[in-house]
């Protein structure tokens, strides 16, 4: 048995990693607050604590929202609802046999060295007992990306309902009312389009979120017009550069927002857009920054979330830095972690795994991170010196920094090719090694010609990271589920 590991949290991070470190052989106790596994997607009521809506549908599909040795049952639906998400997580938990290493109800108030410095003292109340205490050789945190709700400071002065996305449980609490909805994320368009048939007047009122269509100008037309004329082909090429241009921009620092019914409720007069908020006057009169007025009864502020360290004082960063000056931060000091996950002087015992994103699944990056970890906690594989660490972590910082100067960033936002070709080598999943252009990869294409052309070609699927020998364990399922998923997608 190795050694005795705490995992904070048992939403979709928190299961996995449970799963990789005992896959690992670890001693691993996952400690979660609530009453149930899957975090997030256990739907509650409870205005105090974040979860997906009733009738929220996952943005990405099925293909991508999995973990790499898991398929979802034959026959979901290619998007499922967050109650099928949940139902695929707690059957997860149940195949792999996690719920006995689970204590639910059972939250960590904090993180502490013990008094000879060996451990971590894990500070624990189950939801009626008193204060316990646990010691642990090492700690994952997967305590979930949104800590803490981010409001607007200017929205203070509202004298009517004002709430923050998280508090928004059923839309028919806003029957007959004029709202609007601030923020153009998923969460907006989710709770704006759930609001209609419900709410009297819906505002979306966003500060960015142009159509795609606005990028086509009349030069743009007359240029693709005359290249047509001479060349379809090439019309077409530069057609497709101009909206992958457009897709680069999007999905650059944001997760795109993904609604069925978003642009038709617009186009219908149901939700009708608006500029930002600039001021509340009165009572319930709220002015736009293009000078416009409404007269609204509720405020829903869709305006993403914080980060939140405070669980763990030791390595908490106060200080200002040149991120959180910036203007389109979150203003506040970006936490010091070697590959968003190790803080250097603790990479031996501390891992955040709450603290990276990209627009890709989230299964398949908490799968991969989690990975990972476990070989380099193992032993497997090894991390730079503290001193190279830290130099990783300022090119971050400098690279975030510049980034946001242009645009708002999330503070987790990674560096994609970079970051996964390192959890690649550090999970040993054989991808970087067969996969691509170089000798390997094309060593691979002559021996497996179909499965190189699938995964090349074919659905990026999770399980590919399963499939060849390397250091975490293979899934003996995953030649026959990568066939299947890409049978399935050429059948749609
Ligand atoms: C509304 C919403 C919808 C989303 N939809 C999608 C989607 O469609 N597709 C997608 O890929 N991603 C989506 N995401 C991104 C989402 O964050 C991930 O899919 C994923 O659910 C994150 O899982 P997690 O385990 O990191 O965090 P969470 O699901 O937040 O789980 C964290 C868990 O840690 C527990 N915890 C926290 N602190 C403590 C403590 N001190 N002690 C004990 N337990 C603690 C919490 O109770 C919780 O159960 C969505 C996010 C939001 C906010
Ligand atoms: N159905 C789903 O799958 C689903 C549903 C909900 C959420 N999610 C996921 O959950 C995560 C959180 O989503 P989210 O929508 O809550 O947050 P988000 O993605 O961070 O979006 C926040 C939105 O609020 C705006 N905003 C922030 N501060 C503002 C201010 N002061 N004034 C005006 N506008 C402001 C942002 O505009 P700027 O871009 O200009 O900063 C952005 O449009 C995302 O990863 C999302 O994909 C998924």
């Amino acid at each position: 048995m190795g050694s005795k590991i705490a995992v904070i949290g048992a939403g979709v991070t928190g299961l996995v990693t449970l799963k990789n470190l005992l896959e690992e052989s670890f001693d691993v106790t996952a400690f979660e607050g609530r009453h149930a596994i899957g975090g997030l997607w256990k739907y509650t009521s409870d205005g105090g604590i974040l979860s997906v809506l009733e009738m929220t549908i996952s943005n990405k599909s099925r293909f991508e929202v999995s973990y790499t040795d898991f398929p979802y049952p034959e026959g979901s639906p290619i998007f499922p609802s967050g109650a099928e998400v949940q139902n695929y997580l707690e059957s997860y938990a149940y195949n792999f046999d996690l719920l006995p290493h689970i204590q639910l109800q059972m939250k960590v108030l904090k993180v502490v060295r013990n008094h000879d410095d060996t451990k971590w003292t894990l500070h624990l109340r189950d939801r009626n007992g008193p204060e316990t205490t646990d010691d642990f050789d090492k700690v994952a945190f997967c305590s979930g990306e949104w800590g803490r709700p981010k409001m607007p400071v200017s929205v203070s002065l509202f004298k009517g309902e004002l709430i923050h996305a998280q508090q928004f449980k059923k839309p028919s609490k806003f029957k007959g009312k004029a709202v609007v909805v601030l923020g153009i994320g998923n969460n907006a368009a989710d709770i704006a389009t759930a609001l209609v048939g419900h709410a009297s007047k819906i505002y979306l009122a966003h500060r960015d979120g142009r159509p795609g269509d606005l990028a086509i100008t009349r030069r743009v037309l007359d240029f693709r017009y005359t290249l047509n004329a001479i060349s379809p082909i090439a019309s077409e090429g530069f057609f497709n550069m101009v909206i992958q241009s457009l897709t680069k921009r999007a999905s650059m620092c944001h997760q795109p927002t993904v609604s069925d019914n978003l642009c038709s409720h617009l186009e219908d007069g149901s939700i009708i857009s608006k500029h930002n908020v600039k001021k509340f006057v009165g009572q319930n009169t709220i002015t736009f920054t293009d000078s416009t007025t409404a007269e609204i009864d509720a405020l829903i502020c869709c305006t993403g979330f914080t980060r939140d360290f405070t669980l763990i004082p030791e390595l908490r960063t106060t200080e200002r830095d040149a991120w959180s000056e910036k203007p389109k931060s979150d203003g506040q000091p970006l936490p010091r972690l070697y590959q968003n996950i190790f803080p250097p002087s603790r990479s031996d015992s501390i891992a955040f795994l709450n603290n990276f994103n990209f627009s890709t699944g989230y299964m398949l990056i908490a799968d991969l991170a989690s990975m990972a970890l476990a070989q380099v906690w193992k032993g497997n594989s090894q991390l730079p010196s503290v001193g190279e660490m830290n130099q990783q972590i300022d090119a971050h910082h400098a690279w975030l920094t510049k980034l946001v100067e242009r645009e708002t960033v999330h503070s987790d936002f990674v560096q994609e090719e970079s970051w996964l070709r390192w959890c690649h080598d550090a999970a040993g999943t054989g991808i970087n090694e067969n996969l691509g252009y170089r000798l390997a990869g094309w060593g691979f294409w002559a021996r497996e010609r179909k499965l190189s052309g699938l995964l090349m070609g074919g659905v990026e699927t999770p399980f590919a990271i399963r499939f060849f020998d390397g250091k975490r364990k293979k899934w003996a399922g995953a030649r026959q589920a990568i066939i299947d998923v890409n049978k399935e997608v050429s059948r749609l």
